[in-house]
């Protein structure tokens, strides 16, 4: 199987910054200063890279989107979103555990391919054992002059600056994350203007995943042919899962985009003692989920989407046949309820309306309207709302309904 990030994760001290060098670290940034900023993008595009921390826009096309200084002038930015609040992803947190550099020079091509002196990485506060790593490695690499003023004597120059978040969901949303960077409130921003071209202090940022910043340095070193050989055709290279729940051996494995949900499942071992796939939540918390019956899906943006559901974040959870999917739909939208920022009056209601009409079905309080009436709910969420948090509420519970609805009818008392 192909593995791009995680191939050298099982050599000792690769988070350190001269085992990363023996494994050809920092030879994508050299190649990368050896072209000019809009070749570099023009490489990135051609590598049909998508974004790993979501929504799978083309980083290449995202990064095109940055107005030229002349019609906009003044400063640019990288942020760096290490936020990882999708219930179900864990796979940042490894990355940043045994590669933090490969994260650091992704950056550094990002900010040479749109022209910023300034990146941050946005890491949620929970990560405080990454964080500490992130900043001896920011360390190590200022000292060989990788990151700073006039890299490599290059003329580029950028710094690149740790914050940490203070706990919430809604955070890892790029807008809402910008404001909390700015030190306010997170609300969700309503696009148009993008990031890209109103960001940070107002200013044009390029907000990408840290495992979709660590595929650059590859991209660059090795060709965008030879990684978007690896993938499917709208969607180059690898991603790296992280598969939970009901398997053997849950943990983070890597895979060519494309590839089956089966040989992913098969990978970690197969489900738990024996028993039988009763779902699969595809891509964390927020994805719609996929039945048993769907295995053989290949993961990817496109093939997801012809089952309703999304790649999103790769965070894979398992469900066997023991599981109730009303009691975990509700779950997740009591998360989803909790963590709704409020700002959108169809989100911050609904969720709570959602939320209390699955625990009285539950407590076998329910009414045969109750069913009818989440669908409603959710139709009236879905966009509706600045933020695809609030388009999760409403099509969570309708996905659980619609492929699992024997899990909700058994709990209803016939009488009502
Ligand atoms: C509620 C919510 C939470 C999100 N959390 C994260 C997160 O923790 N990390 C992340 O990279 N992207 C997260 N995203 C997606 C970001 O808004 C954004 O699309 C992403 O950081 C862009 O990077 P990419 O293009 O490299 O994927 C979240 C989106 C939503 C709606």
């Amino acid at each position: 199987m192909t593995k791009i990030l995680t191939k050298h994760f099982d050599e000792p001290n690769l988070h350190e910054l001269e085992t990363y060098q023996k494994f050809g670290g920092y030879e994508g940034l050299k190649k990368a200063l050896t072209l000019k900023p809009a070749e570099v993008t023009a490489e990135v595009k051609k590598s049909n890279l998508r974004g790993l921390g979501g929504a799978g826009f083309s980083t290449g096309m995202k990064w095109e989107t940055v107005p030229p200084k002349d019609k906009l002038p003044g400063a640019r930015y990288v942020v760096a979103n290490a936020d990882e609040s999708e219930p179900g992803c864990f796979k940042d947190r490894v990355l940043l555990t045994k590669c933090p550099h490969s994260v650091l020079e992704g950056i550094l091509i990002a900010a040479y391919a749109i022209g910023a002196e300034d990146a941050f990485i946005f890491i949620r506060g929970e990560y405080a054992v990454q964080h500490k790593i992130l900043s001896d490695a920011i360390a190590e690499a200022e000292r060989e002059n990788l990151i700073g003023k006039n890299i490599l004597g290059s003329g580029f120059s950028c710094h690149i600056s740790l914050m940490r978040g203070a706990g919430a969901y809604i955070c890892g949303l790029d807008t809402a994350l910008l404001e909390t960077m700015e030190g306010k409130k997170a609300w969700p921003r309503q696009p148009p203007p993008f990031p890209t071209v109103r960001g940070l202090m107002n200013q044009p940022t390029v907000v990408n995943n840290v495992e979709t910043l660590a595929m650059l340095p590859h991209i660059l070193k090795d060709g965008a042919e030879a990684f978007a050989k690896i993938g499917v055709a709208k969607t180059g290279g690898t991603g790296i899962f992280s598969i939970s729940g009901d398997v053997e051996n849950p943990g983070i494995y890597e895979f060519p985009m494309g590839t089956p949900l089966r040989k992913m499942l098969e990978a970690a071992g197969g489900i738990k003692g024996g028993r039988a796939l009763k779902c699969v939540i595809p891509g964390g918390a927020s994805t719609p989920p996929i039945a048993a019956s769907e295995i053989d899906v290949p993961m990817d943006f496109e093939s997801l989407r012809g089952l309703g559901t999304f790649l999103g974040a790769g965070g894979i959870m398992v469900l066997d046949e023991t599981r109730n999917m009303l009691e975990v739909a509700h779950n997740i939208e009591r998360f989803l309820a909790h963590e709704s920022c409020g700002q959108c009056t169809p989100c911050r209601e609904g969720s709570e309306w959602t939320t209390r009409i699955l625990e009285r079905i539950m407590s076998g309080q329910g009414v045969k309207e109750d069913v009818p009436n989440l669908q409603r709910v959710g139709e009236n969420i879905t966009g509706k709302v600045i933020c695809a948090l609030g388009d999760t509420v409403g099509m969570v519970v309708r996905g659980f309904m619609k492929k699992f609805p024997d899990d909700f009818s058994a709990k209803i008392p016939a009488k009502n």
